[in-house]
Formats: C-alpha cells, sequence, structure tokens
C-alpha cells in the first residue's frame, strides 16, 4: 500500500481532528453535537455541510457529499486515497512504514514535480526577458492577452536553442538527461546520445493539476507554419484524460456560477478567462472522458455544463463525433449539458475579441443565457442540411432525428420532443414515437439506456426523501433496506453477531452494498463498535462510493436504534424487500423475454414461469415467513428458480 498500512492510516485518523482539518477550507460554527457550514462542493447559501467530530465525518445534506476526513482531504485538494494519507500523516507526524520500492516511486513523483516547476519557473523569466521574451511578448500582444492574465496562467517562452532547458536543469538539480527524458521535457534521437529540449521557440502554456501543480506543458508555435501545438507525453504525474486545463485557476468561479464552460482550445479558456468568465476550462485535445466530466461538475450544485465548440466546419465536425460519448458520459453523471452557439467567429477566443454589435463579452454572455439543451442542438444540426420546405426534405429529416430522439432517456422529454418535432416536419406523431420505439428496441437494451443510472447511493436519497413522512419507515425499496441491514451490524456488538450470523450467506443486490458487508466480514477482531466504523472507512477509502455510501449507513445507525424495534423484525421486513426486487427483477426479465420467444411451447413455458415468480412473491409477504428455517427454504427455492436458464 505505499508506504501507507492500516496502521498508519488508524494513527493518522486518530490524531487528525476533522473538524480541525475541514475548519481550513469551510468556516464551521456549532450546533450542538456538530458543526456546521457552507458546503466547498456545492453553491449554497444557507449551511447543510455537517460536521460530526464523534463519528469523524463529514456530510451535505444539500448535495449528499459525505465522508471521512481523509475523503474530504482527497476531494478538496484532488488527490488519490494513498497521497492523502501521506500528506496527512506527514503534516501529523505520523511515520510511514514504506518499502524502498514506494519510496523510490513517490521520490521520483516529486522530483518530476519540480521539474516542471522549474521548467515553468524558467520559462516565465524567459517571457520577460529582453530579447530571448520579445517575439513571446509580441505575439500575445498581437493576440490581446493581458498582462495579468500572463500572470495568471503562468505563460512563458521556450528559447530557441537545442538545449536551453536541458542545462538549466541538469546544472541546477544534477539530475540525468535521461531523468528528463522520463519526465517529457527532453527527447533523446534515436540510437545516438543526443538529447533536445522537447519545447523549442514555442510560448509555453503550463497544464496544472487540480492542486495547481505544473504537470505538463503545451507549447503554441508563434508563427502559422509549423506543427501548432506540442504537448508533453505522459509521465508520472500527468495522464492524458485525467485533467482539464485551467480548472485550478476556475474553481472559485465554477462554484460562484454553478456552471462550467467547456472548450477545447487552450486560448479559447484563457481568452475567457480575460473577458470575466473565469468559470471556463478547456479539454486538452483529446475527447472528454469519464473523469474529467467527473471533475467538471465536482463543484456545481445542479451540474451544468455549457458546451462551446469551434463554429468552423471542422470544429463541428469534432463536435459531432465526440457527441456520443458526451451525452452518454453527461446522462451517466447527470450532467446538464447545453451548448453554447457562436455565430461570426471562427472559435470563442475570436469571438470574445470581435468588436462588432452582438458578439464580444456582451454578446457572449447573450450566448450562454440563450444556450439550449443538448438535444435541441442536436436536432437542429441533425436536420440543418435538410430543405424542409419540401415533402422529401422533411421525410429526410424525420428519418435523421430518429436516433437522436431514441436517445433522450428520460420518457416525458422524449414524447414532448417527438410531438414537437412530428409537428415541425408535419410527420403524424405516431409514425414517428413508433420508429423512435423500434430504434430503442433494436439498439438499446432492457437494461440499457432506459434504465435509472442513478448510484445507489442517489437512489436511496430518493427514495429516502419521497418516503419522507410516510407512517411506515419500514417499508421501503430494497436499497433503504439493504441499507437498514448494514447499520444494524454498526449498532451495538449484539445486533453485530446477530445480523453477521443470518446475513452469512446472504449477497445484497447492490454491488456497493456487497463491497461494505464483505468489508465488514473481512475485519476481523474489533474493540468495540465505534472502532469498527473507523476500521471500515480505513479499508473502505480508496474505493469512493463505498465510503460515501458506508457515511449514509453510519449516519442511519441513529434512526434504526431510534425505532427501537427488535432486530428480527427489521431483518425479516429488509429481507423480505430485498428478496421481492431480486423476484421483481426476474420478473421484469422474463416478460422483457416475451416478445421473443421462438415458438408457442417457449411462450408458455415463459408464462407459467412468471407465474411462479408471483407465487414466490406472495410467499414473502413478512407474514408468511416466521422462523429463519422457512426463510432459508423460500430462500433456496428462489436460487433455484433464478438459477435455471430460461431460453
Ligand atoms: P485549436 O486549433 O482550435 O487551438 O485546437 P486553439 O487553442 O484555438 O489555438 P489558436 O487559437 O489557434 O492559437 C484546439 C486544441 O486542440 C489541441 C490543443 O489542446 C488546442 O488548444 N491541439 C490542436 C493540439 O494538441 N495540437 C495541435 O496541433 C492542434
Ligand atoms: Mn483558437
Amino acid at each position: 500500500m505505499k508506504g501507507v498500512n492500516s496502521q498508519v492510516i488508524s494513527d493518522v485518523r486518530s490524531r487528525a481532528n476533522i473538524v480541525e482539518v475541514i475548519a481550513q477550507t469551510v468556516v464551521l460554527k456549532r450546533a450542538g453535537n456538530t458543526y456546521k457550514g457552507l458546503c466547498p462542493f456545492h453553491s449554497e447559501k444557507t449551511p447543510s455541510f455537517h460536521v460530526n467530530p464523534d463519528k469523524g465525518i463529514y456530510k451535505c445534506f444539500g448535495c449528499g457529499e459525505g465522508g471521512d476526513v481523509f475523503a474530504f482531504v482527497q476531494k478538496v485538494k484532488g488527490m488519490d486515497f494513498l497521497d492523502t494519507v501521506r500528506d496527512l500523516a506527514y503534516s501529523l507526524g505520523v511515520p510511514l512504514i514504506e518499502t524502498t520500492e514506494d519510496r523510490k516511486e513517490y521520490d521520483r513523483r516529486s522530483l518530476i514535480l519540480m521539474l516542471y516547476q522549474q521548467a515553468s519557473e524558467f520559462y516565465t523569466r524567459l517571457l520577460k526577458d529582453g530579447s530571448e521574451g520579445a517575439a513571446g511578448r509580441e505575439y500575445l500582444k498581437k493576440r490581446g492577452i493581458s498582462e495579468e492574465i500572463i500572470e495568471k496562467f503562468k505563460l512563458g517562452i521556450a528559447p530557441h536553442g537545442w538545449d536551453a532547458l536541458l542545462r538549466y536543469l541538469m546544472d541546477a538539480n544534477k539530475v540525468s538527461a535521461d531523468t528528463l527524458v522520463e519526465a517529457g521535457l527532453v527527447r533523446r534521437k534515436t540510437d545516438t546520445n543526443h538529447y533536445f529540449d522537447l519545447f523549442r521557440n514555442r510560448l509555453m502554456i503550463p497544464i496544472l493539476d487540480e492542486q495547481g501543480r505544473v504537470i505538463a506543458f503545451g507549447g503554441r508555435a508563434l508563427g502559422d507554419d509549423e506543427v501548432k501545438y506540442i504537448n508533453s507525453p505522459e509521465n508520472p504525474v500527468y495522464t492524458k484524460g485525467d485533467h482539464l486545463f485551467a480548472f485550478s485557476s476556475a474553481k472559485d468561479a465554477i462554484k460562484q456560477a454553478d456552471g462550467v464552460i467547456l472548450v477545447e482550445g487552450y486560448f479559447d479558456a484563457i481568452s475567457l478567462h480575460q473577458h470575466g468568465f473565469a468559470n471556463a476550462v478547456a479539454t486538452l485535445g483529446t475527447a472528454l472522458t469519464e473523469k474529467q466530466a467527473k471533475l467538471l461538475v465536482r463543484y456545481t450544485d445542479n451540474k451544468r455544463v455549457y458546451l462551446c465548440f469551434d463554429s468552423d466546419l471542422a470544429g463541428q465536425k469534432a463536435a459531432d463525433r465526440g457527441r456520443q460519448t458526451i451525452t452518454q458520459i453527461a446522462e451517466g453523471i447527470g450532467i446538464d449539458l447545453r451548448v453554447i452557439s457562436i455565430v461570426g467567429g471562427k472559435d470563442p477566443d475570436e469571438f470574445l475579441r470581435d468588436e462588432r454589435v452582438g458578439m464580444g463579452a456582451q454578446g457572449f454572455s447573450e450566448a450562454i443565457a440563450n444556450a439550449a439543451p443538448f438535444a435541441d442542438y442536436s436536432l437542429d444540426k441533425a436536420v440543418a442540411g435538410c430543405n424542409l420546405s419540401s415533402h422529401t426534405g422533411r421525410i429526410e429529416a424525420s428519418k435523421l432525428i430518429v436516433p437522436i430522439l431514441a436517445e433522450i432517456k428520460n420518457a416525458v422529454a422524449r414524447g414532448e420532443y417527438i410531438r414537437q418535432w412530428a409537428a415541425k416536419l408535419l410527420v403524424r406523431e405516431e409514425e414517428l414515437l413508433s420508429d423512435v420505439g423500434q430504434y430503442r428496441r433494436h439498439n438499446f437494451s432492457q437494461t440499457g439506456l432506459n434504465s435509472s443510472r442513478l448510484n445507489a447511493n442517489q437512489e436511496a436519497n430518493l427514495k429516502t426523501k419521497k418516503l419522507n413522512g410516510s407512517r411506515n419507515a419500514l417499508k421501503v425499496g430494497h436499497i433503504e433496506a439493504e441499507q437498514q441491514l448494514l447499520s444494524l451490524y454498526l449498532t451495538s456488538l449484539e445486533d453485530h453477531q446477530f445480523i453477521k450470523e443470518r446475513m452469512a450467506e446472504d449477497v445484497f443486490i447492490e454491488s456497493v452494498h456487497q463491497r461494505i458487508k464483505e468489508a465488514i466480514e473481512g475485519i476481523g477482531k474489533f474493540n468495540n463498535i465505534d472502532d469498527l466504523s473507523y476500521r471500515l472507512m480505513d479499508r473502505l477509502g480508496p474505493d469512493q462510493d463505498a465510503s460515501s455510501c458506508l457515511v449514509d449507513i453510519i449516519l442511519k445507525v441513529e434512526e434504526v436504534s431510534k425505532q427501537n424495534l427488535p432486530r428480527e423484525v427489521i431483518l425479516r421486513e429488509a429481507r423480505a424487500r430485498i428478496w421481492q426486487e431480486r423476484l421483481n427483477q426476474e420478473k421484469n426479465k422474463l416478460r422483457a423475454l416475451l416478445p421473443k420467444a421462438q415458438s408457442e411451447e417457449q411462450q408458455i413455458g415463459l408464462q407459467s414461469r412468471i407465474k411462479l415468480v408471483m407465487e414466490l412473491e406472495k410467499n414473502l409477504l413478512w407474514s408468511e415467513i416466521k422462523t429463519e428455517d422457512e426463510f432459508k427454504d423460500l430462500k433456496h427455492k428462489i436460487n433455484a428458480l433464478l438459477l435455471e436458464t430460461v431460453l
């Protein structure tokens, strides 16, 4: 575990005061046993961010973020779990137990970060230099980039020579040329011992990680003729697809605007910042990855992302190619995707610098206000080449929009779009509806686009919200049921023992719950219940979904204790709910198979099986299962049924 073992983790946890750590970022006020403040992860005006020092956890009831001291530092600083533990360990004086290998790798990364830092300083200094920097300053002036922005983005210049940076870094650090090659700052000519700088005579744009450390560069040619950009290769501190350009300087503005503008070019982002849109970031010349998408919305509440791509043809082609990926990723994370259309300028940078009416910063603000939901944009785009005033043109258009309509996940929205476009294209609504339906059946599996992509946590939150105020707190969905059972492991030693024995063979439906259950079972001996939940947090630390879910479960402990129900009742009721869900899923699966049956025989087979499932469902009503044996009996029946294959 790279210098970090469970001893280190628990030492750090016991020494770190979660309130003190969080108070470095959030202003906290005491409220009884807990502390409250404004959530650092989304924008809000009234505090819904709670820190509970006794339990060692925080939770925002506004956006759902929650975790322990490690999760907090991890999210705020954008570090991975192990680095977070190390970081806290260093600052608290907890010694790390490291193998030499681990130490080496860590040192390697620190060294490379330092080299990038020094390279960046070298380039920025040169830009200010009279002779070397002249061309760069001239270039930036021509593009209207202000001094302030040059500072903010730490722009620099790589000099003409072949090995200026190479010599500078080797002299300053006694590092070998090969180390500089590994860092990606220097290249070695194949088969010779000649080393030379990767960036020469280029305007240097540093790429920073979420903590604002330089990890790579983009280098722009000062003229038009050559390769426009050279980018740093991946290196021990930079992985393509993990970062966004300008993110660390956009963070605050993103929170404030509760939205983020995503552009394609370095200079588009830079220009946006200069014109007052400091919530702009750019992809780094590649298609958006899921990791980048998650980063994008990390500091927003409503998860709004404005895409603003180049308006020239090449730019649009690229946008279309990326369309599928972006929409899919966006749906998965629940991003509210909008498209800013700019006309008249080639890219956002040109648009902003254009002084004509309707353009410039003012025009851009208007374009943001008018940004269309992604579906509208895609539909308009798809039919752009069709002549909608002719019958054939409209028929053609109605074919082109089917795949886009089919992709719209929300059924109500989809229906609305279908109605709207049927009217627009003068085709019959039922026909368009049936084409879209057919497309969906052919292209998306039943569990595909129409199924909800919420994670277990979000779904549980949703369900809890819906059920608030309902009288019977036990009659809830399987997710809630699974969490209730998990919380029983954490209420008291007696409950723990009880539930552990009963649930030994059971598997939870939600994989995140199952992971937590397995982690609990893997803990072994523990001193008391608090000890158990701390050790669990340690164990699940690297698994972000599971740790965040664990927080909800820990918070549920109190709730469950307050209900004051015999644990047998909780177990029976929750377990019945879980098995009901299992049967329900089986029923849906069988029903979906019905239209695919090849023969009448198969169809009858399926139907009788559906009946069987429904019978078993009835047996699950809790009054029917009185003893553990009765339950086991039923469980075996269900399992046998689920294992049998159909068709
Ligand atoms: P653009 O050509 O639109 O770049 O490419 P730009 O930032 O608007 O540059 P200017 O305004 O012409 O100076 C968009 C992005 O694609 C990547 C870069 O990240 C660039 O910002 N790119 C482009 C490369 O990596 N290499 C290239 O040769 C070109
Ligand atoms: Mn440009």
